[in-house]
């Protein structure tokens, strides 16, 4: 039976009941919700439109009217009506569900979010507000005669008056009800603020938080106050401070500068500095594709949020912070998400701000050419810590090489590169190096299973990077062969009900056809036909555009001929992988019984085997 959506996708979903989601998507016709981003031509029973996901001058993007989905023959995007705002409007799924019954006049349930109580809306859309107004306040004392000191320190430090202004900085004057007078005024609620941390209580009376300090509005992507960073105008101490996390300020989630992101068409790359005034000095040069990590490290929340704008990072952190361990384990989750990851080092001056005022852009640019990829960089870290004259620290050098990178390279071809580059740098042999790697990785497998076996919210995503291309051991035929079948299934009862007599959904090799598949079988067996549309809301983004892609390559095939032949070519690899896992255990298995009924087992396949080829074989022109 169907999950509960929020269950299916992890915490982070609100909970909204599949009947409601159903209903969105019926009251929002994909053609139309896309025909007011994409122009689109009708040729048949597809919509055509430029990509608004990647560059292109010939349409390669369609709409499937009947099915209500999309799909890009260009860059592989794909997915249904919600998976099309989430990607252009760069929001998460309950973000694209709230845009579209907006749109569609609906009203979602109040208490509809999980674990959330009544009025939750109401007291976030206070606390935005709080934020706003107070944004406004700081904003017009640094403008005001009060805010003198405050300019002259941000004019100092060669602000303009336009940057001032995009980034909505200000000035917390030096007073203790200032904001607090102000905010009363705008009929903001003492409680409120000092939830939002903009005041402090004590003993029963309040008074602002901030004081003498230069102000910068933390914004989020949907252009709201959710926070501030308050700084010194001097060297006193401490330098910053920060409002705290709230229900409208998740820290894990947001990064300083992605609403002036949004703003930006296609991104070929993004890059992360630490501070608020590297982030605007860039932007002041020209330099817009940034944002800022406020000097803490990142999270899994974060490398989600950068992957829907572009997939190309790159750190540039201050010369001091760069080599730090909790930074290192910051990029490698980016990574983990994956995105590409490379290491900017400053050539000169302390921080990114520093060298672009030196440097103008075209320093930057200078920067980022000669940026490291992740692993390369991680590698000259680690060479640092070892003299490599002393061959006892040659030996640790090269342990530490490969438990903390190369075991985690997955790809042979980069990680030999590695292997090769420690070879010369040591002497040690090629062989032993590959040894030591191997050991690593079973650490990192071992560590793995801890980790999932230990926490039942599992909230690992897919790997985007990896899943690219064909599951492992997969082939060509045989995956276009599963999409067929995908395809077919969709098309009709009886269809659908020859496919699941002989393949199980979980006979499927791909892990995304094969959840479509289950899905499909039970919404038959319900006696619903599913529509790709509503089999698409179960499946994250990137899934989801795996799925539309495999539908829409797949083409129409109601042949029968073709769908046993495609089935045959399933069954066929399903008893191929299945030979080879025998023939590998048998080779290890020290146990005599349990090895001959392996090797019964093997030789009833094999037998099978050879049937099932000869009699595909025979029905003529099945190739790939
Ligand atoms: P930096 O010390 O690099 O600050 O800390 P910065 O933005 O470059 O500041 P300037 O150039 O001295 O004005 C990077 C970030 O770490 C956070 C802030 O978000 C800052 O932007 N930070 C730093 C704090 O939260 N508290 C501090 O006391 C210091
Ligand atoms: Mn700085």
């Amino acid at each position: 039976m169907a999950q509960p959506r929020a269950a299916q996708k992890g915490l982070r979903m609100a909970f909204f009941p599949d009947s409601l989601i159903d209903e969105v998507r019926d009251r929002n016709d994909i053609v139309d919700v896309v025909s007011r981003y994409v122009s689109l031509r009708q040729k048949g029973n597809r919509h055509w439109g430029l990509c608004p996901f990647h560059q292109e001058k010939t349409p390669s993007f369609s709409v499937n009217a009947a099915e209500q989905f999309f799909y890009c023959f260009g860059c592989h995007a794909g997915g249904n009506v919600f998976q099309f705002i989430q990607a252009v409007e760069r929001c998460d799924f309950t973000e694209s569900v709230r845009i579209l019954a907006e749109r569609a006049h609906m009203k979602l349930p109040e208490g509809g979010e999980k674990g959330r109580p009544n009025g939750r809306r109401e007291h976030m859309d206070k606390l935005y507000a709080a934020g706003r107004e107070a944004a406004r306040f700081f904003h017009r004392q640094l403008v005001s005669r009060q805010g003198d000191s405050a300019m002259a320190y941000l004019t100092g430090r060669g602000l303009t008056p336009g940057t001032i202004r995009a980034f909505g900085l200000g000035y917390a004057p030096d007073r203790w009800d200032g904001l607090l007078t102000a905010l009363r005024e705008k009929g903001i609620e003492d409680g409120i603020m000092a939830e939002f941390g903009l005041v402090r209580e004590k003993e029963g009376r309040y008074y602002d938080a901030f004081r003498n300090r230069v102000m910068f509005p933390i914004i989020d992507s949907r252009g709201r106050v959710i926070g501030f960073g308050g700084r010194v105008l001097d060297d006193s101490l401490p330098k910053y401070m920060n409002s705290p996390e709230t229900p409208v300020f998740n820290k894990r989630r947001n990064l300083y500068g992605v609403h002036a992101l949004r703003k930006l068409g296609t991104i070929d790359r993004i890059m992360i500095v630490e501070g608020y005034m590297d982030l605007i000095s860039l932007h002041q040069a020209g330099f817009q594709t940034v944002v800022a990590s406020l000097g803490t490290a990142l999270t899994q929340e974060q490398a989600r949020l950068l992957r829907r704008y572009c997939p190309d990072i790159i750190i540039a952190y201050d010369a001091d912070t760069a080599g730090q361990n909790a930074t290192l384990r910051g990029m490698r989750i980016l990574e983990e998400a994956g995105l590409r990851v490379r290491v900017a080092t400053l050539t000169d001056g302390k921080d990114p701000d520093d060298f672009v005022r030196r440097h103008g852009l075209a320093g930057i640019e200078d920067l980022i050419g000669q940026a490291k990829p992740l692993n390369a960089y991680h590698m000259d870290r680690i060479r640092q810590e070892f003299d490599l004259d002393s061959p006892d620290e040659r030996v640790r050098y090269v342990s530490t090489c490969c438990r903390e990178v190369l075991s985690r390279i997955l790809s042979p071809v980069e990680r030999n590169q590695f292997v090769k580059t420690l070879h010369m740098q040591t002497g040690v042999d090629e062989n032993a190096i590959e040894e030591e790697i191997a050991l690593g990785r079973m650490n990192i497998e071992r560590q793995r299973k801890n980790r999932t076996g230990n926490s039942r919210n599992n909230n690992a995503e897919p790997n985007v990077a990896a899943r690219k291309g064909l599951p492992h051991g997969m082939s060509r035929a045989v995956a276009s062969a599963e999409r067929a079948l995908i395809r077919y299934t969709l098309t009709g009862k009886e269809a659908a009900a020859r496919v699941f007599k002989t393949l199980a959904p979980d006979a499927f090799t791909d892990p995304v056809l094969g959840k479509a598949a289950r899905l499909i079988s039970e919404q038959w067996a319900e006696g619903r036909k599913p529509a790709l549309a509503g089999i698409l809301s179960h499946f994250e983004p990137e899934e989801g555009a795996l799925l539309a892609g495999a539908v829409e390559e797949a083409g129409e095939h109601r042949d029968e001929l073709y769908i046993a032949q495609c089935m045959d070519q399933v069954i066929i690899h399903k008893i191929k992988t299945r030979l080879d896992a025998l023939t590998e255990r048998i080779s290890t298995e020290t146990d005599d019984d349990k090895k001959s009924s392996m090797k019964k087992e093997f030789d009833e396949l094999k037998v099978n085997y050879h049937k099932m080829k000869q009699g595909a074989h025979r029905k003529e022109g099945y190739h790939d």
